[in-house]
């Protein structure tokens, strides 16, 4: 045994695998996930209330008994996690319901939760001995990985889509990234292709934000739940609602609770809502139409303002119904109209700046209060999970850019009449 860990499972076959034999991927190449099983006995005997709160650590690490990596000295870290649980009393008030949190992953290091994941991914890639990773994201994921890469001394192959936005690519190249555009969108998506390639021919190590080829990173953001519970003093709150894409996020923080109830700390999961965007909500159809969960249709054309939600195919799906329908939870499909939408009550509201996909727990929220699915004496968390200067693009969009004027009084009532509808 290693550490707490007992054994990990493959989703689909059902395999199991040592932690000691640094298991990646199914060897029956089945693209299951190696769930990650504890000895939730053993943790038992000191794993309290009071051994959590005694513990002064202001980051995930702080949870390093129900994390990989074995070693202490392995983990690389920026000090995410530790996100505050903010009180939204003004968004409460507008939306007419009593008690809101927002969980502000948005002050994570590189602006997103994915560094709870990437955290754990590159100390266990170091636990294991690799120098070389590899990838295939734009996005969130991406950045954090080569961000904890360069903090621990290794090389990133990113692979990115031919149309990825110039900014993306700009972060990823600083932090040292060797980032490829791959040509092509034929039935397999073509950065995953060389991502698998890569780790199969030259043995790199896979470090995508999805379960099927990397299965320590989902336990990073189980840790987000860890922390809600913790904050709101030991109380299960009675909704959390979580943006989805490959639905690992959405996996992670069911297993986060799942965790909790097993230790003995809580004695019944919330009711977990997924959020997508309806420009590509392959994962909030399969859920409502009743999809086998390991064959959910992919989405053929996603098109959302919410990029870091337009993963066409669920990756973690079946984790993220398992989720679902173990907390009895449901799922919204959200117009970006209605992102932006949350985007500017979360910021104008709440002083909390989420780029699209951060923003859309939120939209989620909204139209289930709007649907009567959401009490008014309910105690809701929304996860907001990246942060608005990641897409300038879509800011300057919605926002539209400030007025010029002369450093005149007249000409400032004018403009402030004009362009904000208000006298001072
Ligand atoms: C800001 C943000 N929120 C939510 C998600 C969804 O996470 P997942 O793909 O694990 O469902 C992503 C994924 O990239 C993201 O970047
Ligand atoms: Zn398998």
């Amino acid at each position: 045994m290693s550490k707490y860990i007992a054994y990990l499972k493959c989703s689909r076959c059902g395999k199991t695998y040592r932690y000691e034999d640094k298991p990646l991927t199914c060897s029956q190449n089945d693209l299951g996930r190696l769930d990650i099983y504890y000895d939730y006995e053993k943790l038992k005997e000191f794993y309290t209330k009071e051994y959590v709160e005694k513990n002064p650590l202001r980051s995930q690490w702080k949870f390093f008994d129900l994390l990989p990596p074995k070693m202490e000295d392995n983990i690389v870290t920026l000090g995410e996690g530790g996100t505050p649980l903010i009180k939204a009393e003004r968004l409460a008030r507008e939306l007419g319901v009593k008690r809101i949190w927002l969980k502000d992953e948005t002050r994570n290091p590189t602006g997103s939760f994915k560094d709870r994941g990437m955290s754990v991914s590159v100390s266990v890639a170091k636990e294991f001995g690799f120098k070389n990773l590899t990838t295939a994201s734009s996005g969130n994921a991406a950045a954090a990985l080569a961000a904890y890469a360069a903090k621990a001394g290794m090389n990133v192959y990113a692979f990115v889509i031919e149309q990825a936005g110039y900014g993306k690519i700009a972060q990823l190249l600083f932090y040292g990234a060797k980032v490829f555009k791959v040509r092509g969108l034929g039935e397999e998506d073509p950065t995953v292709k060389l991502m698998r390639l890569t780790y199969e021919r030259y043995g790199f190590y896979p470090s995508p934000s999805f379960g099927p080829f990397n299965p320590y990173q989902i336990e990073g953001p189980k840790t987000i739940s860890y922390e809600i519970v913790e904050q709101l003093n030991w109380k299960v709150p009675d909704w959390v609602f979580v943006p989805v894409g490959a639905a690992s996020l959405l996996t992670g923080v069911w297993k986060g609770f799942r965790d909790y109830v097993q230790l003995g700390l809580i004695d019944h999961l919330p009711k977990l809502v997924a959020v997508q965007s309806s420009g590509n909500p392959p994962f909030v159809r399969a859920f409502k139409e009743g999809q086998d969960p390991f064959n959910i249709r992919p989405w053929p054309k996603p098109h959302t303002i919410a990029w870091g939600l337009e993963d066409p195919y669920p990756w973690d799906g079946d984790g993220g119904i398992t989720a679902l329908k173990e907390s009895k939870g449901d799922a919204e499909e959200v117009s970006d109209s209605l992102i932006l939408k949350a985007m500017k009550y979360l910021a104008s509201y709440e002083g909390v700046f989420a780029e699209p996909s951060g923003a859309a727990g939120l939209a989620g929220l909204m139209q289930a209060i709007s649907e009567g699915k959401v009490g008014r004496d309910d105690e809701v968390v929304v996860l907001v999970t990246g942060h608005g200067l990641k897409d300038p693009d879509i800011v300057k969009e919605v926002a539209g850019d400030a007025p010029i004027i002369n450093a005149d009084l007249d000409e400032f009532t004018t403009v402030l009449k004009e362009r904000y509808g208000l006298e001072p």
